[in-house]
């Protein structure tokens, strides 16, 4: 599958916090040309200056729900990596557009890639494909368990399965190489309030930086998995080169509660401040669970892949990057 070095890529939705992210570790490993594509409709171009500056960099305002503005970019290009994608924020907001960009985008870009004879497209999918997880450890087997998980949860997860289905079906009938990589929570420079527990973080740190103690939901027990953004964009190169096609977690593979969470965010603040507990039942958007244990094993097999930065040293460099934000007047 195609090298990194050398080799032109197009990062669909490039302008977003894991496609600028990807767009740093393409330069860094040697890409030959890098196009960022978006039609910055969540996404913002303050987050490619940097790497624009480079000129084997460009950035092409596109809509990839009009595949006309797919092949330009994609003509020479060895491999598409496809970012784009309506959070469960953006997905609530306009559930219609979320559904056209989730499935009919990468439709658009699986075809735009067949017939310009890309090697291989890498897309952006989730750990919510499994909905509400009770096979422990949870491997990529896992079924989609939609049993009381919320109405928001359900359509992005479900359109994320289908752009799954719409992978393994050109690469079946065509070839096509791919690899469907299942986040979980994503956090680190960049980032973004548009999905629920990376707005919780902000929130917490916004309030941290006001004097005020930061706020848990609940009783701070419910656990999640988060994943260090560079951890992903590492995930997202080998999955290009490796040789191999099919669904990966990629994830941490560490349950981190809420407390947990917070106990590291004050630690990179160097706060002392004690965090408050709001018991809102009504708030709590996503499956609350004490138990998650994601596999990484596969994804270690095939691709290579293994997380490498931790929840404390994730956190601190998140806070770098916000209080940077913050002196400069964006946050
Ligand atoms: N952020 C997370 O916690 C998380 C977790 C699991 C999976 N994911 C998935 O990973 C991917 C990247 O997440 P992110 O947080 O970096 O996303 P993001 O919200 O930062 O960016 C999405 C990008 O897609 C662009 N876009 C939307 N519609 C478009 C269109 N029609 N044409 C071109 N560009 C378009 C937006 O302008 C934006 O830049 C998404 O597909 C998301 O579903 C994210």
């Amino acid at each position: 599958m195609p090298a990194i070095k050398g080799n032109k890529f197009v990062i669909v939705g490039g302008a977003s916090l894991l496609g600028s992210n990807i767009g740093r570790h393409l330069l860094d490993a040697g890409a030959g040309e890098v196009v960022l594509l978006d039609n910055l409709s969540l996404g913002s171009a303050s987050a490619v200056d940097d790497l624009i500056a480079d000129e084997r960099c460009s950035f092409l305002r596109g809509d990839m729900l009009r595949m006309n503005e797919l092949f330009d970019p994609f003509d020479g290009a060895a491999g598409v990596f496809n970012v784009a994608g309506f959070l469960g924020g953006p997905m609530l907001a306009n559930p219609w557009m979320g559904l056209d960009v989730n499935i009919r985008g990468i439709q658009n870009v699986l075809e735009a890639a067949r017939v310009q004879g890309v090697e291989k497209v890498i897309f952006s999918s989730s750990m919510g494909v499994y909905g509400k997880i009770t096979d422990h450890p949870c491997t990529e087997d896992a079924p989609f368990d939609w049993n009381g998980v919320g109405p928001v949860l359900a359509l992005y997860s479900g359109s994320k399965i289908v752009g799954e289905g719409l992978c393994q079906l050109y690469h079946q009938e065509h070839g096509l190489g791919y690899a469907a990589l299942r986040y979980s929570n994503l956090y680190g420079e960049n980032q973004h309030t548009r999905a629920i527990d990376g707005t919780r973080v902000v929130n917490a740190w916004k309030r941290i930086r006001d004097g005020q103690p930061p706020v848990i939901e609940g009783d701070g027990t419910n656990v999640t998995d988060f994943i260090y953004i560079g951890d992903v964009a590492r995930a997202n190169l080998m999955a290009m080169e490796a040789n191999a096609n099919g669904a990966y977690n990629i994830v941490s593979g560490q349950d981190t509660s809420f407390n947990e969470l917070i106990d590291a965010l004050l630690a990179a603040c160097g706060s002392d401040l004690t965090p408050e507990f709001q018991v809102d039942a009504a708030k709590v958007a996503n499956p609350t669970v004490n138990r998650l244990n994601v596999s990484v094993a596969k994804a270690k097999a095939e691709l290579g892949w293994a997380p490498e930065v931790d929840i404390r040293e994730g956190m601190r460099r998140l806070v770098v990057w916000l209080d940077a934000e913050r002196a400069a007047g964006r946050m």
